[in-house]
């Protein structure tokens, strides 16, 4: 099918079957907070090393239907201390919320956006800055990603530390508006000087409905126009940069379709990819569809066009949730491609083993006499898990 038609088939079915979207909050008075609103500009530090920490499928709000339970109470109060004994041992410089911070079925249209100050407030309380993309869950009935955004833009004490960012060129649907790009910089260097790495969030939409033909679980591929732009335009900004994009991360909550094959291929067959490989298959975006052949084709061919370019060289790793049982990072030769898992970081939603959060410290080559490698890359990767009880697994150098 020809990439366009998929396009405006997403379009037809936009209008046709977009479910009734939840009411935004009122946002309360800007007088009532006397917080800052400015975010300041995202750097290395003077070591040059920017370490993020990835809270994945944290499932606030779970009950039994829309019974009150007290193990739904006693889960969220364990995932904060998940998210608290993994900001204290790391102290990252950013955290991502990586889809799934609330389980919006069991979600009261009155108050289900009160969940989401529960599920920020360790990282809030740490004064850690943040972004957060939206998960399948993250949209029902009673929520919506719309919803849960205002929700943290009203936030007084998220002010200066909110760095989740809303496109509405960048999608047919509001709810899959949340395609942004962060620009993370050089401790030392001035304003106008480029930024060395780039975090790019996608929305991968979907949502727990009744009728399965209204799970869009793919990245609009309207998507694509807009990361060739955003790359465009950055280029104009930098002209430093010349024709390349800084190293890229890629965030998006429902793993990308190439990650199928490459864990038929490559990880359930190949132990030297450390990690958990429990949900095989996993569940990759598109495959909800009746009718549609991996409709995110269209932002994957722009995300590898653009962003990681031939060989691979501009993206560092696209990293996913949704699948709990799987934490994995591994590199596919055929799509020369990193794709992670994040761990599981919520006592919500399904899975039982030992909770955590995926890190990744990003070293910047060059600063304190680490030198340059000869592959000409300015940075170098490793990633981990980083568990509850404060043990460190499966550490590996992944660009
Ligand atoms: C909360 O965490 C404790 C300690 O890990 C565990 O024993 C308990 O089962 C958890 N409670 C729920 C409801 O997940
Ligand atoms: C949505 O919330 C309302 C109350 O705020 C509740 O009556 C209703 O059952 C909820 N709907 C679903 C599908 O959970
Ligand atoms: C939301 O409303 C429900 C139903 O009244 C109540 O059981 C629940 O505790 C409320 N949640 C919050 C976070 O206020
Ligand atoms: C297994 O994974 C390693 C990378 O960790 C790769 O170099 C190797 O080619 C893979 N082997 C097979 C049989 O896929
Ligand atoms: C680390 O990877 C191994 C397999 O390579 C797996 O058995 C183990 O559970 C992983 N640890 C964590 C915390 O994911
Ligand atoms: C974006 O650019 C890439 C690389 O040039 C190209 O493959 C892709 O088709 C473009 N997508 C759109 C929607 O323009």
């Amino acid at each position: 099918m020809l990439l366009s038609s998929v396009a405006l088939i997403g379009l037809f079915l936009g209008v046709q079957a977009l479910p009734r979207q939840a009411p935004l909050p009122s946002t309360p008075s800007k007088a009532a907070c006397h917080r800052s609103d400015a975010l300041k500009r995202l750097t290395f530090d003077q070591d040059g090393k920017f370490k993020l920490a990835v809270f994945s499928d944290l499932h606030y709000g779970e009950r039994d239907g829309l019974d009150w339970v007290q193990w739904g109470e006693d889960q969220d109060v364990n995932s904060t201390r998940v998210m608290d004994n993994v900001l204290n041992s790391e102290s990252p410089d950013f955290v991502v919320f990586n889809g799934d911070l609330v389980t919006g079925e069991n979600l009261f249209l009155s108050n289900g956006t009160s969940y989401l100050p529960r599920a920020l407030s360790s990282t809030i309380s740490h004064s850690t800055p943040f972004a957060s993309i939206y998960g399948n869950h993250d949209r029902s009935t009673n929520i919506s990603h719309s919803a849960l955004y205002a929700a943290e833009k009203s936030l007084c004490s998220a002010r200066g530390l909110s760095y989740t960012l809303r496109n509405p060129s960048s999608a047919d649907d509001e709810d899959g508006q949340f395609n942004y790009v962060l620009e993370v910089f050089s401790h030392r260097k001035k304003e106008q000087q480029a930024p060395e790495l780039l975090l790019w969030m996608f929305d991968s939409r979907s949502g727990i409905f009744d009728d399965a033909s209204m799970y869009w679980d793919w990245v609009d591929p309207k998507a694509a126009e807009w990361i060739n732009s955003t790359s465009s335009s950055i280029l104009r900004r930098y002209p430093s940069l010349g024709k390349t994009l800084p190293p890229s991360l890629i965030f998006v909550h429902i793993p990308p379709s190439v990650a199928l094959p490459l864990q038929a291929s490559e990880v359930s067959n190949n132990a030297s990819y450390p990690g958990i490989n429990d949900d095989d298959p996993l569940d990759p975006q598109g495959q909800h569809h009746p009718e549609l052949q991996r409709p995110d084709q269209v932002w994957w061919e722009a995300v590898k066009g653009t962003i990681a370019r031939e060989g691979g060289e501009g993206l560092i790793a696209s990293v996913s949730g949704h699948d709990h049982g799987n934490d994995w990072c591994a590199r596919s030769s055929s799509v020369e491609t990193t794709i992670c898992f994040a761990r599981h970081s919520g006592y919500g939603g399904y899975g039982s083993r030992p909770r955590g959060s995926r890190i990744f410290e990003i070293s910047q080559l060059g600063a304190k006499g680490r030198s340059a490698r000869s592959s000409g890359r300015s940075l170098e990767v490793e990633s981990w898990i980083r568990l509850e009880d404060g043990a460190v697994a499966n550490l590996t150098g992944i660009y």
